[in-house]
């Protein structure tokens, strides 16, 4: 049996990056996967990929700033397949900037997206979650929520309010069955992370324990480890999945 047999798993931002190896990753474990993005091509192409690995799957324009979309898409699930088991929170962005340069646009933008986006979805999907008695939530956060970092002030805002909620909605769900968890990256190599200049990178990589950038699989493993069934006695936990970033 596969760990993801049948369960029907959402996740945000899954279009590239760590979220499109989340999504791929649970259609390999059979998940039935539901691409979010705001980029509808790239969403697209994502959930085709899940369908050639054997799996059902759909794509959903969602801006998870939106939450009339958002309550729309949940409703339209829910009538396809009557159900949802996993959610995964991973869309985010970044406005970086030192504080004295960082407009309030950038400040609101990050929060709206990474902290109310995951606000948003997660209101929508546990009254479905609830109906069956059973559900995983895991957001990304980041390593910068929990240790801060110079030029990201709205970002680590967002990534330490994430890490809050995770811990609150797992007191808060666990009587109906939900378990919510986080995944911490560290430096991962996406299409996010190129953007950063090589000097950063190249500081970051230095103060890693393992000597290099991870992975987006390995993040993704970490994911689909938190979400199925092998992780029923863990909630409210950060995973770091950081290579000794912060030791
Ligand atoms: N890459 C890293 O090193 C790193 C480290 C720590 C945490 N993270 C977190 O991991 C997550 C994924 O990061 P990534 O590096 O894969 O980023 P990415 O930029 O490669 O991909 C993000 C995806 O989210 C989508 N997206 C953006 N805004 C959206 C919105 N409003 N609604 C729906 N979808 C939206 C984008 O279209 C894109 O497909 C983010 O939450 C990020 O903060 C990344």
């Amino acid at each position: 049996m596969k760990r993801m047999e049948d369960k029907v798993c959402i996740v945000t931002g899954s279009g590239r990056g760590i979220g499109r190896t989340i999504a791929l990753k649970f259609a390999k474990e059979g998940g039935r996967v539901v691409i979010w993005d705001v980029d509808i091509n790239s969403a697209e192409k994502t959930s085709n990929d899940c369908k050639n690995l054997g799996v059902d799957s759909m794509w959903q324009k969602v801006n998870v700033t939106d939450r009339k979309e958002i309550q729309k898409n949940v409703a339209e699930i829910k009538e396809k397949f009557g159900r949802i088991d996993i959610l995964v929170n991973n869309a985010g962005i970044t406005r970086d900037a030192l504080l004295n340069q960082m407009e309030e646009k950038m400040w609101d933008t990050v929060i709206d997206v990474n902290l109310k986006g995951t606000f948003n979805c997660t209101q929508f999907v546990v009254p479905v979650m609830e109906e069956k008695g059973q559900g995983s939530i895991v957001n990304i956060a980041s390593v910068v929520g929990i240790y801060g970092n110079m030029g990201q002030t709205n970002y680590a805002a967002s990534k330490a309010g994430i890490i809050g909620m995770t811990k609150s909605w797992a007191k808060e769900f666990a009587r109906n069955g939900i378990r919510v968890n986080a995944v911490a990256p560290g430096f991962i190599k996406t299409p996010m992370t190129e953007k950063v200049p090589e000097k950063v990178i190249s500081y970051m990589v230095k103060r890693t324990s393992l000597r290099r950038m991870g992975e987006v699989e390995e993040v993704a493993n970490a994911v689909v480890f938190l979400s199925s069934d092998e992780a029923s006695f863990i909630t409210g936990h950060i995973l770091q999945v950081d290579g000794g970033l912060t030791l």
